[in-house]
């Protein structure tokens, strides 16, 4: 079953029975508490909390997770991804364990005909905590799964929290048995091998403190209801389903090894040292572009860092297979096409993607060169003392600065009849390696440490904001960081982070994006590009000191960026609008799922019970743009949650409320929970329109719209391209769609008649190429250039009826066509030439670099490109020197 198939019986599976269908986080959801995502359950976090009422009792979602603490485990073992898919299903005060449990074991355990993965129940364990005896029953009760297969284990294994003060609770998991020949007998407490874990119930009640359950520790409290968190294991699953070793070898991860064997020309399963690289490079490439298609970029620090490790580890390992040219971006293409069924954002952001990619793979390839001179230099100082093992430090000097895996160094020291210092460089490693942990405690999240923040808000209370009414005032100056690190005075250029007593400037939130302005003081100007509420309640203000010097407790005269926060306010405003036109359309089950306002343009997420078609948009639009010309006040107010939920005001997705909410009304039209800013008038938008619509992962709908004057400029740049379209095509602006598919239709007739041509004649052109066969060493050889633009399907086809004219003696056909700077080539050997050693995969590696290219294949016919036309000849001559080699 392919991996598809396995996330769209999960969500069909739990869609029938209740659950709304939730759309995976961002990996990098804004939690300040995780690096990364990395389970399910981060984005309903304030719903277990009791922080935010939970907008459904019951979700399900596919969500991307990466987990890099194993990182050196990849490749290894059969089960460790860095990036994986967790498919969970969730109840909020819903149901609790029976319903887990029962919901779980009928999708496992019904038959594949039934829409279940079909797992045989007898092959299936379960584990419970050991204060859990409840769990133990129900199990029984519930699936008739015999006391022999469930085993009890200690809150080390079955107690689940974030590792970081949340909720938490006991937990239990479904383990499928292997069999005999992964391992012992005895169930999973005694082999996770051969007894592999594929889902995780989580029965989500306490409240977990700074120190751990897991350890030992009592939890701090009890959550207000009793929930559901799960995570099954979608790879794990598939593996299983797919019937493969691992999960580097499932559907869509495999392609990605396939890639790289067609690069290096090795095989995967030849040996284990290069199987673990083919399988770090596997699944690395695939945390490393879902990790960019999120936003994250290669970098020294927190996520960049992880990410750059992830990349240059791909780097590396591929020159160990062998390859020296640039790669990532080909691996990002694989990974695209893997995974945009699920995740079709990544088709939208490839371009920058494959930028990201290329320029980190040049940087680390420029550093590379510099590590391999350092090497040379130290190879020679250590010859030249007569010594035979390179110093420790250098290896670490290497591994640290330039990036070098210890295995490149041994490889390459062993090519010049070194060894290494292994444990020298072991020991300077580990010392580092507790350096840096000491480092990741003090730093705690990774992003920065939040208790200076704290700290300002102990000492001053909460920011008040002013922005609803106002746009400029008196502050006082509170609290100012520089480098992260409080600070009594700032110079002129100095970056800044201030917090002010009071402040009309909005804080990024709610999907409104913060104010930028200017604040100035005697002798002492400062301008603000960001503010974010570091911890809640506190707003901090990024920015530069233009002139003067900045202190603490000095009075500034604040002034919010006026136009621009009116543009915002515009979008904001019409997010609403759109908001409550799609759920006219809709009804309730389209809910919304993210939104973004900024100057002149809003974008706004939701998921939609089936495809959204081209009219229901364009009823939306209209239905907004007429409801602009009641012009409406705009009335918000602050009232209990309670009351609000009453008035049947829309709470939005992931927003955290407390009891006091604050409600934006629009006449009778649209009523939402919303902290953000809006315009006083709705007639203010002038004109709402919408400009483009996709889909943003399983069913989540993507609509942006312009807003005023920028819709305004929209519409009649539209407008003068059709008039030109019009012109040139001589049609009625109306008939330009039939015009022009039909003149679309012709050309593709026309391409495909020319290229059925063009393979006739190629194809005409095996008997003419036969006979130019020449002897190498008792070798039928061709090896020709064909004419230009003979795409790679051609070739096979000609290289086979060659092939076929050159008899039984053993004869090897190379075939090159050059295209617009490129060159196409295919190898193609008959049976006698194979057995006497002739592998046309083997063969390419011989000519590929002098036209510049790469390919690889099997033994019987193989084929790749190039980028360079010209070496064409020399390739012919390199060939026939391979082909000699090869049979001498
Ligand atoms: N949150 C649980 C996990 O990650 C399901 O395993």
């Amino acid at each position: 079953m392919q991996t598809h198939e396995i996330i769209r019986r999960f969500t069909e599976h739990f869609r029938g029975r209740g659950h709304t269908v939730v759309p995976s986080a961002s990996l990098i959801l804004d939690d300040p508490t995780l690096l990364f995502v990395n389970a399910g359950m981060v984005q309903f976090k304030p719903y277990f909390l009791g922080e935010a009422p939970a907008p459904y009792p019951r979700a399900t979602s596919i969500q991307k997770c990466v987990r890099t603490g194993d990182i050196d485990e990849v490749g290894k073992t059969t089960r460790h991804n860095t990036f994986f898919q967790m498919a969970g299903n969730f109840s909020f005060g819903d149901y609790f364990k029976e319903g887990a449990m029962a919901n779980a074991w009928e999708l496992l355990t019904n038959s594949q005909d039934d829409g279940g993965f079909g797992f045989d129940p007898d092959r299936l364990w379960v584990t419970v905590f050991e204060k859990d005896e409840e769990a133990a029953a129900l199990w029984q009760k519930v699936t008739g799964i015999p006391a022999e297969r469930i085993q009890t284990r200690g809150p080390e294994d079955n107690y689940w929290d974030m590792g970081v003060p949340g909720p938490g609770g006991p937990c239990s998991e479904i383990y499928y048995d292997r069999g005999p020949a992964y391992g012992a007998e005895g169930g999973p407490v005694v082999d996770e091998d051969r007894y592999i874990e594929i889902w995780n119930l989580v029965f989500m009640q306490d409240i977990r403190g700074e120190l751990a359950p897991k350890e030992g520790h009592p939890p701090i409290g009890e959550l207000p209801t009793k929930n559901i968190d799960t995570g099954m294991g979608v790879e794990r699953v598939a593996c299983l389903l797919q019937g493969v070793e691992n999960v580097y070898e499932t559907d869509l991860v495999r392609p990605v090894i396939a890639k790289a064997e067609e690069l290096s020309g090795r095989r995967y399963g030849d040996n284990e040292e290069d199987d673990v690289r083919f399988r770090v490079i596997a699944d690395h490439a695939r945390s490393g572009v879902l990790l960019v298609g999120d936003g994250v970029t290669p970098g020294n620090e927190a996520r960049g860092y992880v990410l750059r490790r992830l990349l240059r580890r791909i780097v590396r390992s591929v020159r160990l297979l062998g390859v020296q040219q640039p790669v990532l971006a080909e691996f990002a293409r694989v990974v695209r096409d893997a995974m945009a069924p699920t995740y079709p954002e990544l088709v939208g952001e490839f371009d920058r993607i494959e930028s990201v990619m290329r320029n980190e793979e040049e940087a680390f390839l420029a550093t590379l060169t510099a590590g391999s001179k350092i090497f040379d230099v130290a190879v020679a100082e250590t010859k030249k003392t007569g010594g035979e093992t390179l110093a420790g430090d250098k290896a670490f000097q290497l591994h640290d600065t330039y990036g070098f895996p210890i295995d490149l160094t041994l490889e390459m020291a062993a090519e010049q009849g070194l060894s290494v210092d292994e444990q020298g460089f072991r020991d300077l490693m580990s010392e580092q390696r507790r350096r840096a942990k000491e480092d990741a405690k003090s730093r705690k999240t990774g992003h920065g440490d939040l208790s200076t923040y704290r700290t300002l808000l102990d000492q001053h209370g909460t920011t008040e904001f002013i922005g609803y009414t106002d746009l400029q005032s008196h502050s006082r100056v509170l609290g100012l960081l520089v480098g992260g690190q409080p600070a009594t005075r700032a110079a002129a250029g100095t970056e800044v982070e201030l917090v002010l007593d009071r402040t009309p400037f909005y804080a990024e939130g709610g999907g409104q994006i913060a104010d930028t302005g200017k604040l100035v003081g005697p002798g002492v100007s400062v301008e603000v590009n960001d503010v974010q509420r570091a911890v809640p309640g506190l707003f901090v203000h990024k920015g530069k000191v233009l002139e003067g010097e900045l202190g603490v407790d000095t009075t500034l005269e604040t002034a919010v960026d006026r136009n621009r926060r009116e543009s915002i306010e515009r979008s904001h405003s019409a997010t609403h609008l759109v908001h409550a036109a799609v759920r006219s359309a809709y009804g309730k089950r389209a809910a919304q799922a993210g939104s973004l306002n900024s100057p002149g343009r809003m974008r706004f997420d939701f998921t939609a019970p089936s495809a959204v078609d081209a009219d229901v948009l364009a009823g939306v639009e209209e239905e907004v743009n007429d409801y602009l010309q009641t012009d409406v006040e705009v009335d918000a107010y602050t009232t209990t949650m309670d009351r609000a939920m009453e008035l049947g005001a829309m709470a939005l997705f992931g927003e955290k409320y407390g009891d006091q909410v604050r409600v934006v009304d629009m006449g009778d039209y649209s009523r939402e929970l919303c902290g953000g800013t809006h315009v006083p008038r709705i007639g203010k938008l002038g004109v709402v329109k919408l400009v483009s619509d996709s889909s943003v992962g399983t069913g989540v709908h993507r609509v942006e719209a312009l807003v005023g004057m920028d819709a305004m400029r929209h519409i009649s740049k539209e407008h003068m391209l059709v008039n030109q379209l019009a012109e040139q095509f001589k049609v009625p602006a109306d008939d330009l769609p039939d015009r022009i598919q039909g003149v679309v239709a012709r050309l593709r007739n026309a391409e495909k008649e020319l290229a059925q041509l063009r393979t006739a004649q190629v194809l005409n052109s095996a008997g003419e190429l036969a006979d130019k066969a020449t002897d190498v060493h008792g070798v039928t050889v061709v090896a020709e250039q064909v004419p230009d633009g003979v795409d790679g399907g051609s070739l096979r086809a000609l290289a086979g009826e060659v092939r076929g004219r050159l008899g039984s003696r053993p004869a090897v056909v190379a075939l090159f066509s050059a295209d617009e700077g490129k060159v196409s080539f295919v190898v193609g050997t008959n049976e006698a030439a194979r057995d006497s050693g002739l592998a046309a995969g083997k063969l390419v590696p011989s000519f590929a670099e002098q036209v510049g290219g790469r390919g690889g294949g099997k033994p019987d016919m193989a084929q790749g490109g190039g980028s360079n036309p010209a070496g064409i000849t020399a390739a012919v001559g390199a060939l026939r020197k391979g082909v000699e080699q090869a049979v001498a």
